[in-house]
């Protein structure tokens, strides 16, 4: 049967954190027997309820009529014009809800619906279309472009950078590596970034406008963390509040992340109508919208001041889970500088001890003796090999029992 599938599919293998999910829930009975059932840091879920408002939201609307019928793709129009309320209150940037905005099924879905909008699939490496991705980044990025049949080219994302690679250097190491420039399509930035946690500054945004425009690309933007962060002087921007950022740019945003709305699935993408079109032409091919019970609740706490306290709490929770990570692996040896400590997300972005020879078989043992889930960084890309990420997530005690568990079982940074 498996014949069956196209190459592309065949190539791939169970998107890592289901992988990591699964051998979790093997390995979890005999951890419990000896006191280490396992501790989910692998996830970026927060674990905590969505707003009793939108839950709420929610029932409400389920008796409104007609409510259970097809939506349409774009969205609802009280969604869109919600959301274009939302990007003008916490960035100031003005969009068309019908023409510059389209719900999606997450942010997941959109970017892996927008890759395809864009790639013309080929066989031969060189031949492939080329988009530039964040490396270490989000592990999807990658595989979304190569089962559409395209090439993710790595953007290294180092301490030395600040996390904020020069686009100019990646097209000279592209060409380089024997691969044509025209190639490229697209850039995908992602700031807060997954793993690494780093912001970037409003000049690197306006960096990338400028190398998108004077190369005729497009620069996806994906947002999915700009509400989580700890310094309101050092509140994440929308690439959208660039000049003229709509001429090449679109940005994803999502529900998942600062609501605690992983499984409701819901976001949008905004930005370049053309292209915001052009997905939306693929889109109505393959989905029928968003059920109008889950936009109107949506739409409901985007502007909502129960939202935004919301999320101020939860951003107060995720500073405190972080600093109880940071305190305790700052006494387990790891040398954590304040510069290190990442200003938005919930991740830690942090070296494996020298003794163990890959971030896999240091992730490994973290979950086999001690029952800690962890991401090797290696599943971020090449650049991530020698680190790993945790997501601080987990209610406060059992992060607090991260770490105990660490100094029981010998896990020292030597
Ligand atoms: C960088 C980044 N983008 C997008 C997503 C997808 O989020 P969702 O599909 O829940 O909106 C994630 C999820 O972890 C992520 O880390």
């Amino acid at each position: 049967m498996e014949n069956l599938f196209n190459d592309s599919v065949k190539s791939l293998e169970t998107y890592i954190m289901f992988r990591i999910k699964q051998k979790a829930a093997e390995l979890a009975p005999g951890l419990a027997k000896r006191g280490r059932a396992p501790i989910a840091m692998a996830m970026g879920a927060p674990v905590v309820p969505p707003p009793d408002f939108v839950i709420q939201k929610l029932t409400e609307a389920l008796s409104i009529p007609d409510i259970h019928t097809y939506s349409t793709p774009r969205g609802e129009s009280f969604y869109l014009e919600a959301v274009a309320k939302r990007m003008k209150n916490r960035f100031g940037v003005d969009l068309n809800p019908q023409k510059e905005i389209f719900s999606l099924i997450g942010s997941k879905e959109g970017l892996a619906n927008f890759i395809r909008a864009l790639i013309n699939p080929q066989k031969q490496e060189k031949e492939k279309d080329i988009i530039l991705i964040p490396d270490p980044g989000y592990a999807s990025y990658k595989e979304m472009i190569k089962t559409n049949g395209g090439l993710g080219y790595p953007m290294p994302l180092v301490k030395e950078n600040s996390y904020m690679p020069d686009f100019d250097t990646v097209i000279e190491n592209l060409k380089r590596d024997g691969y044509d420039e025209k190639k490229v399509k697209a850039v995908i930035i992602n700031y807060p970034g997954n793993p690494t946690g780093a912001v970037c500054t409003y000049e690197y945004l306006e960096k990338a406008v400028e190398f998108c425009k004077r190369k005729g690309i497009l620069l996806i933007s994906d947002a999915a963390y700009c509400d989580i962060y700890f310094n309101e002087r050092e509140k994440p921007h929308s690439v959208l509040e660039i000049d003229d950022a709509k001429d090449v740019a679109v940005e994803f945003f999502s529900f998942s992340k600062p609501y605690s709305m992983t499984g409701w699935r819901l976001g949008w993408i905004c930005g370049n109508e053309a292209a915001v079109n052009a997905f939306g032409k693929l889109k109505s091919t393959i989905d029928s919208g968003i059920f109008k019970a889950i936009q109107k609740a949506g739409a409901g706490i985007l502007n909502s001041k129960e939202g935004d306290e919301y999320i101020k709490k939860a951003c107060k929770g995720f500073k405190t889970k972080q600093m109880i990570l940071i305190n305790g692996l700052r006494e387990l040896g790891w040398k954590i500088e304040e510069s290190d400590i990442p200003k938005a997300s919930f991740y830690l972005w942090l070296p494996v001890p020298e003794r163990f020879s890959s971030s896999k078989e240091f992730t490994d043992a973290l979950l086999e003796k001690s029952g800690i889930v962890a991401v090797p960084g290696i599943a971020f890309g090449d650049n991530g090999e020698g680190m790993f990420r945790v997501s601080a997530v987990s209610t406060d005690e059992k992060l607090q029992e991260c770490i105990d568990r660490m100094k029981a079982d010998g896990f020292y940074f030597e």
